[in-house]
């Protein structure tokens, strides 16, 4: 499957969930994350992203964030189309590290 990485964080764009097939985004209050057992690996979201804060399981920074992806979207609930990114979104854009910078 495919997996959202902490790039998410406080950008939140939205535009991945509009091109998924399967519906398999669910939504917390500062970021997404993808289902990993819905996800069909179809990849149409990866390049969607403005964050670049997708990517595929074979890519290095995913396994990082495969267990967070699983844990919270049996808990958050499903999101299935773009709605407006939180508010200073561009400003958050592509900080890097941000799961240690807000969350630890
Ligand atoms: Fe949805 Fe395809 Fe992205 Fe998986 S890879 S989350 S199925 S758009
Ligand atoms: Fe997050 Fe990128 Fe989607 S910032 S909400 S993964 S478009």
């Amino acid at each position: 499957p495919y997996v959202v990485t902490d790039d998410c964080i406080r950008c939140k764009y939205t535009d991945c969930v509009e091109v998924c097939p399967v519906d398999c985004f669910y939504e917390g209050e500062n970021m997404l994350v993808i289902h990993p057992d819905e996800c069909i690996d179809c990849g149409v979201c990866e390049p969607e992203c403005p964050a670049e804060a997708i990517v595929p399981d074979t890519d290095g920074r995913a396994e990082a964030w495969m267990q967070l992806n699983r844990e919270y979207s049996a808990q958050w609930p499903n999101l299935t189309r773009k709605k407006d990114s939180l508010p200073d979104a561009d400003e958050y854009k592509g900080v890097g590290d941000k799961y240690t910078k807000f969350f630890s």
